[in-house]
């Protein structure tokens, strides 16, 4: 602890912020965080600059607020960053950020691997451009044995076709005879799905003032706490991350009960 508040206090940028990640500590922090990080077009129209500037701009968002997570305990970190839909983008905006997480990982694998952070992704890989799928697998070999925050990239994900696939190797197993019908429940489901062995998100965030899931982790997200933002992804600070926390550290969560 001693440790983490020593780091802390080197990399903060105010002390009012320390102080809030501090107090954030004393409460449950959400053991699963998912963030649609949604604006960095808009952030770029504004300033009169290509999309993709605001892809660049997001990426380093993504590096600062996995490392905040990761010092204030939330144990796994899921981030939207490209749907199955994203493909219908221009393929200018498409092969840019295919170019992100070789760009992203090449800056900062070095210290996820110091920080203990795990690199997962969930996603179609077999769709992405080769150097995509090159820089991802060597972030994940490279952090395989760290024990950290998880940070689980969602990549040419989508949620439909995550559960359709998944009944689809349900059926299999069933045909030949691995599970019974009967065994079949919300567990067991959940265990064909690319989120297997992670907890549903506590919370779940979306940024730029949209306020709709846009097929992501339809089926885990049934009891996740919603934190919605006008703010643009590109503009996402600490701050925000820890009123997401404070937020959900105030929410009464009943899961159906009273
Ligand atoms: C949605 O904003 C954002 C995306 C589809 C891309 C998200 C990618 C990043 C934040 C960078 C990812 C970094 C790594 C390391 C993989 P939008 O383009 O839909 O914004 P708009 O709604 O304002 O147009």
């Amino acid at each position: 602890m001693l440790n983490k508040i020593k780091r802390w206090k080197n990399q903060s940028s105010s002390s009012e912020l320390r102080e809030r990640m501090l107090k954030i500590q004393e409460h449950p922090i959400p053991s699963h965080i998912a963030i649609i990080m949604d604006g960095n077009g808009r952030w770029a129209s504004k300033r009169a600059l290509p999309r993709i500037a605001g892809h660049h701009e997001g990426m380093k968002v993504v590096r600062k607020i996995t490392k905040l997570a990761n010092e204030v305990g939330v144990k796994t970190l899921t981030l939207y960053a490209f749907s199955t839909e994203n493909w219908k983008r221009p393929k200018l905006e498409v092969d840019y950020i295919m170019k992100l997480p070789e760009e992203f990982l090449g800056s900062f694998l070095p210290e996820l691997v110091e920080e203990n952070v795990k690199v997962q992704m969930m996603g179609d890989k077999n769709m992405l451009p080769p150097h995509t799928k090159a820089a991802i697998e060597k972030a994940i070999n490279d952090t395989k044995q760290n024990t950290g925050l998880l940070l689980n990239f969602a990549l040419n994900y989508g949620s439909r076709t995550e559960i359709i696939e998944g009944i689809k190797e349900v059926l299999n197993d069933c045909k030949s005879g691995i599970i019974n019908e009967n065994e079949l429940n919300e567990e067991t489901f959940s265990s064909y799905l690319m989120t297997k062995g992670l907890s549903d998100p506590d919370l779940l965030i979306r940024t730029s003032g949209e306020i709709r899931l846009s097929n992501f982790m339809l089926w885990q997200l049934a009891y996740t706490e919603f934190w919605f933002t006008d703010v643009l992804w590109p503009d996402f600070e600490g701050d925000h991350l820890i009123e997401a926390i404070e937020v959900f550290q105030n929410r009464q969560r009943r899961f159906g009960g009273v």
